[in-house]
């Protein structure tokens, strides 16, 4: 089996070493070859702000594992994330993170006896990662938050079918659906929804600042929590804090055809070069890799050797006890490659399978073309009218009437303002302050039957209105299968 292989940027190329070391005497490269692929500063440097070749792109698309190394984003030019980049292109919709404490890791839960394991599983794609921005008027810029069913389905299959596959029984999944009723209740429904399919496994879901707390008071009541990107993202930092760090943080970036395997961290510019980069966490990734693999042998036993190291007080400088000398990375990796074969006496050792020597994945036909995938078909819609997004300094009152005598000879009658999502017209509070940027909702005068007309008509209205308005932006309403698909305003 080949897996393409970027050894990344500062501590990069010397934890990656480290690992491949790890794996060699491990037996691991004698049933894998690792093709290496050119990312990173490098390629940046070339003026392709991609930051990752053509033939990196050709290789990992043949071999469907990319197994990387930490790499710098440029700041400040054209030069754009690559692993955001890489998620993106490639679909690896699911971010699975493992946050374990180890031994020889001391922390606060450690010293107070408080196991700590569990997994979160981030959505990769959708939410504000989408990074669709725009500047509407002087004063507002907006960020679209993109929830999609297929999207939210995808990641939560694979959430339940990881916890399947490692004999975890309870999920948790997190959200904002209270606020976000649309969109995380979007997320919220479609986990419920593909709960179903795994009776065996309980699930309860939970608010993400409650989700914060209980973290830090008790996180050993959860081994598995599904989020929606931004909120994952930043959770999963948060876990990495209770477990002593971005150190020993591994993630996987999982997709249908391409899968990234990568540690949390960055490239550590402040000590690259120097020989004292921890490889844990990118060790930790590898053996996350070797298990999606199916090389669950050699992973388990890699696992082994890595904690018989940490209980024995091995540890670089950047954790452990500062009173018993800190080693450099080289002698780091000898010391858990001596223990290959040893098991760690203080904490459970993994079990080591007689067989999963040998990858068992198989790689998924390369599409034939671009798929549209999709959850709910056969909807049937019906058009209630539309909300027309406007850059004017007017009072809500103004607006008002000029977008009441907009309606003159047309199907619509304004039926709401609204400033920043607070509804200012026809009710509202004389203590909501205003900016520059108003929404203004135009719904079916009564007599007017839902779905008498397409979408023309709102179109014609949004043109009238243009004559004399900025309009940024523009939203059909509509009903899907009776119910509506859009939301209220605050105080409606
Ligand atoms: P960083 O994670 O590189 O460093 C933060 C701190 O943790 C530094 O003090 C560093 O010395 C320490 N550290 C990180 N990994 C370590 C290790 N393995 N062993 C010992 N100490 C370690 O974060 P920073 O400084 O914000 O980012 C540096 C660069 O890395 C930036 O260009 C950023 O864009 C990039 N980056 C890349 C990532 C990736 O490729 N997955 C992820 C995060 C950042």
């Amino acid at each position: 089996m080949k897996i393409a292989l970027a050894h990344g940027d500062g501590i990069g190329p010397e934890i990656m070493a480290a690992v491949l070391d790890v794996f060699a005497a491990a037996g691991v490269t004698k049933h894998i070859e690792f093709i290496p692929v050119e990312m990173g500063q490098s390629v940046f440097e070339q003026g392709n702000t991609r930051g990752m070749t053509d033939a990196a792109i050709r290789t990992t698309e043949e071999c469907g594992i990319l197994f990387k190394g930490p790499m710098g984003t440029p700041k400040g030019s054209g030069g754009k994330s690559i692993n955001v980049t890489a998620r993106k292109i490639w679909n690896a919709f699911a971010n699975l993170r493992h946050f374990m404490a180890l031994p020889g890791v001391e922390t606060v839960y450690t010293r107070a006896g408080i196991p700590v394991n569990f997994y979160i599983v981030r959505e990769n794609i959708e939410d504000t990662y989408g990074g669709v921005e725009h500047r509407l008027s002087n004063d507002m810029i907006q960020c679209k938050r993109l929830i999609s069913a297929p999207g939210s389905d995808q990641v939560h299959r694979f959430a339940f079918q990881t916890a399947r596959r490692l004999g975890i029984n309870n999920i948790f999944c997190g959200h904002k659906a209270n606020i976000m009723k649309m969109t995380d209740g979007l997320f919220l429904d479609r986990f419920r929804a593909a709960a179903k399919d795994f009776p065996e496994i309980q699930t309860g879901d939970v608010i993400i600042d409650a989700l914060c707390m209980n973290l830090v008071v008790k996180p050993q009541q959860y081994q598995m929590i599904v989020l929606p990107n931004l909120q994952g993202d930043i959770v999963s930092d948060l876990a990495a804090g209770l477990v002593g760090g971005l150190g020993f943080a591994p993630s996987a970036n999982i997709g249908k055809h391409i899968s990234i395997f990568e540690a949390v961290h960055g490239t550590a510019p402040d000590i690259a070069g120097r020989g004292i980069a921890n490889p844990t966490a990118l060790l930790l990734s590898g053996l996350m890799m070797l298990r999606h693999i199916g090389m669950t042998r050699p992973a388990a036993v890699i696992h082994n050797a890595l904690f018989a190291a940490l209980e024995a007080g091995v540890r670089t400088g950047d954790f452990g006890d500062k009173s018993t000398p800190a080693l450099g990375t080289k002698d780091f990796t000898k010391a858990i490659m001596d223990r290959l074969g040893e098991s760690p006496r203080t904490v459970t050792p993994a079990p080591v399978p007689e067989d999963g020597e040998a990858p068992t994945f198989q790689r998924p036909e390369r599409p034939a073309h671009q798929e549209v995938i999709r959850t709910f078909t056969n909807i049937v819609t019906q058009v209630t009218g539309c909300d027309i997004y406007l850059d004017s300094p007017l009072s809500p009152i103004a607006l008002a009437d000029e977008m009441t005598r907009a309606c003159v000879d047309t199907p619509f009658k304004l039926s709401l303002i609204s400033n920043r999502g607070t509804q200012v017209w026809p009710t509202g509070s004389i203590y909501t302050e205003c900016v520059d940027y108003y929404r203004v909702r135009f719904e079916l005068k009564d007599g007017v039957a839902p779905g008498s007309f397409g979408q023309s008509r709102c179109i014609a209205l949004l043109d009238k209105i243009a004559e004399k308005f900025t309009v940024c932006s523009y939203e059909l309403l509509r009903t899907f299968d009776g119910v509506k698909g859009y939301s209220l305003a605050q105080g409606q």
